[in-house]
């Protein structure tokens, strides 16, 4: 096996988060997930920039809450067996972290005097209800994590000013009508690990999210690409499902996508044109599926630049499967190219169908 290059790219791009500690690791997440196009992220990492609030008499009965750790506007109560949230917790607080814990539920009042805050992390204990009214208050809560708990659903009422919104691995089954209604300002939303299937998504589920440009649906039960995630998207991974083909109405929608991970569902089919409707894409995931053929579209592709086939079915590759008839017309040439794991024999192919790959390595073969 020849994929030395490519063992680390791949490596690198299907690292799945684990449970690790979010609060460490939420700055350096920022700069990797927003990098791309990182139009509004100052406003995210300014807290300071919220109003102070004058100090009232109550403030000074608000000290650190027990097995808390309270540094300036900063509360965490990680890995503390708490099974609720703690009360009185500073009012000045900008960030509070909860994870690791085993709170089972969010109520009304919990959270009601934060008003300031702006980054609450959740993650890793049993909440299976939140009440919608526990964000009412706040008015600057940019980064949610809610991920590995036990909510049903989407809570409804989440704070309009959310930025990233992470809810993986919960037992969500259906996206609700209007789900993110008037979340204006979300960037990142993160579902992988529920047992979603396409058919649960009602068709407006996804209105209202203007800005949305990062959305991964991992490891779900999807059996087709969803037709109605926002359209102004630039990531879309959906890997790990049983999507079975690709049909032509699915991409029509995802005009801006640079990067869309298909990789492990049980893709066999894919209609010609399906993939022309993205004439930006730089890098497509299509490792480990069933497909047969290079999808025809594939040459169309002037952007792209990482194309992912390995373990796949492929059994012929003609001269001009992956480059435009005049290599000229393509933007930017391949940097990568991976096809380990396919009957097609390499010495088969013409030179030739890799004119619009650069660099020596660009190509990987191999079993
Ligand atoms: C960021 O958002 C503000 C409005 O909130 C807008 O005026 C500004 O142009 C945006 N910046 C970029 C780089 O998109
Ligand atoms: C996923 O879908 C299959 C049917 O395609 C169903 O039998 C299974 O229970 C679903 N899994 C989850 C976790 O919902
Ligand atoms: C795909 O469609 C294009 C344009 O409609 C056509 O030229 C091409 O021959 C088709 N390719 C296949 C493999 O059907
Ligand atoms: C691969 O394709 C061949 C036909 O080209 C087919 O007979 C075989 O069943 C396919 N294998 C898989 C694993 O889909």
């Amino acid at each position: 096996m020849r994929s030395f290059l490519f063992l680390s790219i791949v490596a690198l791009s299907s690292a799945k988060p684990s449970r690790r500690n979010e609060f460490l690791h939420f700055l350096a997440d920022h700069d990797f997930m927003l990098q791309d196009p990182p139009q509004n992220t100052t406003d995210i990492i300014q807290p300071q920039q919220t109003p102070t609030p004058q100090t009232t008499f109550d403030d000074l009965f608000f000290t650190c809450p027990s097995k808390c750790v309270c540094q300036i506007r900063v509360v965490q109560c990680s890995d503390a067996g708490l099974k609720s949230v703690p009360a009185k917790i500073p009012k000045d607080t900008v960030m509070l972290d909860l994870q690791n814990n085993r709170i089972t539920e969010i109520k009304e009042t919990d959270l009601k005097n934060l008003r300031l805050l702006y980054a609450l992390f959740l993650i890793n204990n049993q909440i299976t209800k939140i009440h919608p009214k526990a964000f009412q208050s706040m008015k600057h809560l940019k980064l949610l994590h809610l991920s590995w708990n036990l909510l049903p659903q989407i809570p409804t009422h989440l704070p309009k000013s959310l930025v990233e919104l992470r809810i993986d691995d919960n037992k969500i089954k259906k996206i609700q009508k209007q789900a993110f209604k008037g979340m204006k300002f979300l960037h990142v939303l993160e579902m992988s690990g529920n047992p979603l299937d396409t058919t649960g998504m009602e068709p407006d589920a996804f209105d209202g999210l203007l800005r949305l440009i990062y959305v991964r649906i991992s490891q779900a039960n999807l059996t087709s690409v969803p037709k109605n995630l926002p359209s102004k998207l630039h990531e879309l991974y959906l890997d790990h499902n049983k999507i079975v083909s690709l049909e032509l109405e699915d991409f029509r929608r995802y005009k801006d996508l640079r990067r869309l991970d298909l990789s492990y569902n049980q893709i066999k089919e894919i209609e010609n044109g399906s993939l022309s409707f993205l004439p930006k894409l730089r890098q497509l995931h299509l490792e480990n599926n069933e497909v047969k053929h290079v999808p025809a579209d594939i040459k169309e592709l002037m952007h792209l630049q990482v194309l992912y086939l390995h373990n796949n079915n492929i059994s012929k590759i003609d001269v001009d499967d992956f480059c435009p008839k005049e290599s000229s017309n393509k933007m930017t040439f391949y940097s990568g190219i991976s096809l380990f794991g396919n009957p097609v024999k390499h010495w088969e192919i013409q030179p030739a169908s890799f004119r619009c790959v650069s660099g020596t390595f660009g190509v990987q073969f191999g079993k």
